[in-house]
């Protein structure tokens, strides 16, 4: 993608424009004729809420956006507004659009652009005749004087993010396996300016990674652990915060292979949490945000073989600690509890985690939200919960008791990789938490993560959910963080 934004103070004669407007608004002061403007009036009492007027060489669009108090809804409202503009935009073949506000609210714009931009998402790297599918926007002009460009950059960045994960979530295995997925966040390392080192199955094997090494065993493929650093010399913080994505490739369940229909056919999505955290250090890193990330990537496929892992097999992790793997589909936990481990050596402020972890979570409030947890002071998860409304990709806190901890407790080992049905979720982030002694929130995007019917500008497959979450975390709650004195 390389979408063109540009920032500019009047609305340019002769190009197509999307007028925001509240349905009262003045639109005297617009280039429209008098009988343009009797249509549009007219139109808008009946209750429309786009009016397109084609005057020869150009469209005009007229969105009304209803007043709603909630300004997160507004801007979701926004956002869902840009992405129905999507579909027009491409039917009336624009290569380049100008988006105008004529309600006075640039934050809206921004919305508005944000859910057009993700909207024309596509995946067709495999189709022979790409062109009729490519959606032809190639430039969008904003019109405000009270953005500044830094708002626009910010945008880009994020949208940029979005369609680099979507991609990466979007490839089968047959290409994205293990090795592929930790050169691609290689490359996307040297386009944004975070460093990146992968270690490959030696070095693993050196570091005693047994939870990745595990679930790997099954494979023809090797595992990697990807370690991307974010430090600039201007950070404000003392510790940093890390970030750990699940990067299972491909997920068939092991031994323990996926029992229900059709449980396995879209599981090339299972290394959604991870290729968000690439998505996320993109971001900060292009848009220089002044806070210390680190994003720890463990990535394997999960697959039968006369080598894998059987169920009731001892493994000792990298940390040390004994797990008997009851259950091979229950993998995520495996290797992320090795990743979990290796970030002490960073001595976090905070861990973040972010897997397609449970099918249980998924069943609890589907493809709806997130699902959060943690141990984390509360003021973190507050922020979180703050910014997922923000940027509408909301959480839902489940509990984190400690009497759910009894339920890992093996006859034979420290613990044990799954326990009874109940609370699947949260059972799986008390595991997590048991592999650091560092402030956690874990977060299970299984329902979200990829979609099997087009959702507005999420759309269909990936929806790279938790780019937009983390980054808004990340850059908007600086004071969080202890200070770098
Ligand atoms: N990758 C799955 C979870 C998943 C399910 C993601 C549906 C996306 C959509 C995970 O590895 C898994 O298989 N979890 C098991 C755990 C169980 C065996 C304890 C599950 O949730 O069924
Ligand atoms: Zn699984
Ligand atoms: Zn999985």
């Amino acid at each position: 993608m390389d979408l063109k934004y540009s920032l500019v103070k009047d609305i340019p004669g002769k190009k197509s424009v999307i007028y925001l407007i509240r349905k009262d608004n003045n639109l005297s002061r617009f280039a429209f004729t008098r009988a343009e403007l009797k249509y549009i009036k007219e139109q808008i009492k009946d209750g429309e809420k786009q009016v397109s007027i084609n005057s020869y060489n150009k469209w005009s669009y007229i969105q009304v956006i209803e007043k709603e108090t909630d300004p997160d809804k507004q801007r979701e409202k926004c956002r869902r507004a840009g992405s129905e503009h999507s579909l027009l935009l491409k039917q009336h073949k624009h290569s380049e659009i100008v988006l105008a506000d004529a309600i006075g609210e640039p934050d809206m714009l921004l919305a508005f652009a944000e859910g057009l931009v993700l909207s024309n998402y596509n995946f067709l790297r495999y189709f022979g005749d790409k062109s009729e599918k490519k959606h032809p926007l190639e430039s969008i002009l904003i019109v405000s004087d009270k953005l500044d460009k830094h708002e626009i950059d910010v945008l880009k960045a994020l949208n940029e993010a979005v369609y680099f994960v979507r991609d990466m979530v979007n490839e089968p295995l047959s290409f994205m396996n293990a090795v592929q997925f930790s050169e691609t966040v290689k490359q996307l390392g040297i386009l944004s300016g975070f460093s990146v080192e992968v270690f490959n199955k030696k070095k693993i094997e050196s570091l005693k990674m047994g939870g990745l090494l595990a679930v790997n065993r099954g494979s023809v493929d090797p595992p990697t652990f990807t370690v991307m650093e974010w430090m600039p010399d201007n950070a404000v913080n003392k510790k940093p915060l890390v970030l750990v994505g699940k990067g299972v490739v491909f997920d068939t369940g092991g031994l323990s292979l996926k029992p229900t229909q059709n449980s396995m056919d879209y599981m090339k999505s299972d290394m959604s949490g991870a290729a968000a955290v690439a998505g996320v250090m993109y971001a900060v890193a292009k848009l220089k945000i002044p806070i210390k990330v680190v994003g720890l990537l463990p990535a394997t496929d999960n697959r039968p073989d006369g080598n894998a892992v059987v169920p009731g097999d001892v493994i000792t992790m990298y940390n040390g600690m004994s797990v008997e793997v009851l259950n091979t589909d229950a993998e995520g936990r495996l290797i992320l509890a090795d990743a979990l481990s290796y970030a002490g050596k960073y001595k976090p402020e905070l861990i973040i985690d972010i897997a397609t972890l449970t099918g249980s979570a998924a069943l609890a409030i589907g493809r709806f939200g997130i699902v959060g947890m943690g141990n984390a002071e509360s003021r973190y998860m507050k922020s979180l919960v703050f910014s997922g409304n923000h940027v509408h990709e909301r959480i839902v806190e489940f509990p984190f008791w400690e009497e759910f901890d009894k339920l890992l407790e093996s006859d034979i080992a420290d613990l044990k990789n799954i326990a009874e049905r109940d609370a699947g979720a949260i059972t799986a982030g008390k595991f997590l938490e048991r592999f650091t002694g560092y402030p956690l929130i874990h977060l299970d995007i299984a329902g979200p993560a990829f979609l099997k019917k087009a959702n507005s500008y999420q759309g269909k497959g990936a929806t790279a959910i938790g780019v937009r979450l983390l980054f808004d975390f990340i850059r908007n709650f600086p004071n969080l963080f202890e200070k770098d004195s």
